[in-house]
């Protein structure tokens, strides 16, 4: 398969949207970014230059290939906008509800050869792709935060994905310098099973008073060599996320292990989400 010079819509220009733009541009794709507004979208493509230009210093790229990167870089607001691209990359909130409404909106407007791929971190693939007129066309492409930064990308066949779809979602992936793994569609694939309930298991030793968070966060790192605490990286990947991924285990395997920590549930409802909301575990000084 051809893997440079792909047309590669993303919808959603959040921290993940704007992350995946960013590297697939890097490797010399084109990109529209879409999302709801012109101030999200605009935020997000403003963070993309801000990254490449970090990517000039640290001679990953050239000056040119920024400048060409952003040239190949449209901003839209309307789904149509999306009907040119090869595949389309949907990095909306984590709700089944919103992810599913995405694809019913590029449907029409998508030729029924343009693949459908979700960063879903924990919704299954084939429910997903049996919402769309297009399940053997849908594959999971489970990108990690921060994007530029992290070496793995999930890929995450549903039930009903062809083999052709796998590989090009697959090459897509690989063309970006990452290290695509094919994981079954299983809840919370290989990447959240493990590590939500680890972290889980975090705020409950501080609920429970066993440490504090820079004690458990200390534990982690210096007798694990984990590169982040379990409760600093909660607070970066966002702790409604976290609890919203806990639930989503815990509704498929039926499985009280998996259940949401008291404390993180009411962090949450405090609107203590961590790093965006400049509170969660620890505080993030608004800059
Ligand atoms: N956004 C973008 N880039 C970031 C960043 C952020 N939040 N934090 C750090 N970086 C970049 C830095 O700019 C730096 O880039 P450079 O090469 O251009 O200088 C590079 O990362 C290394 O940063 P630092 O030297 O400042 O710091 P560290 O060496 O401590 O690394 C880290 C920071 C990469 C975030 C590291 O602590 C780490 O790997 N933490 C674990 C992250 C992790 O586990 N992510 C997965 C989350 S789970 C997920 O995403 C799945 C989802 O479904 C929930």
């Amino acid at each position: 398969m051809q893997t440079q010079g792909r047309s590669v819509g993303v919808v959603g220009a959040g921290q993940m949207g704007h992350g995946i733009a960013h590297v697939m541009l890097r490797a010399g794709h084109s990109v529209v970014l879409l999302d709801t507004t012109e101030t999200l979208v605009d935020a997000g493509a403003k963070r993309i230059a801000k990254g490449l230009a970090r990517d000039v210093e640290k001679e990953r790229i050239t000056a040119q290939q920024r400048e060409q990167a952003l040239a190949r870089l449209i901003t839209a607001t309307e789904p149509a906008e999306l009907a040119g691209a090869d595949i389309i990359i949907e990095a909306a909130p984590e709700k089944f509800e919103v992810k599913a409404a995405v694809f019913h909106a590029l449907e029409p407007h998508c030729r029924p050869e343009i693949i459908f791929a979700s960063n879903t971190s924990s919704i299954s693939i084939t429910r997903l792709a049996a919402a769309t007129g297009r399940p053997a066309k849908f594959v999971g492409l489970h990108f990690f935060n921060p994007v530029p930064v992290m070496k793995l990308v999930e890929v995450v066949p549903g039930l009903q994905t062809a083999p052709e779809t796998i590989e090009q979602a697959t090459a897509l992936a690989a063309s970006t310098g990452k290290t695509p793994v094919r994981v079954t569609d299983f809840p919370g694939f290989v990447s959240n099973r493990v590590l939500m309930p680890m972290i889980n298991e975090a705020v409950f030793c501080l609920m429970e008073g066993v440490a504090d968070a820079q004690g458990i966060d200390n534990v982690m790192k210096l007798g694990m060599n984990h590169p982040m605490g379990p409760l600093e990286l909660a607070d970066l990947i966002g702790l409604d996320v976290c609890r919203d991924i806990m639930l989503v285990l815990y509704e498929s395997f039926r499985d009280s292990k998996y259940r949401p920590c008291p404390l993180l549930e009411k962090m949450v409802a405090a609107g203590w989400l961590g790093c965006k909301t400049g509170r969660g575990f620890y505080e993030y000084p608004r800059q």
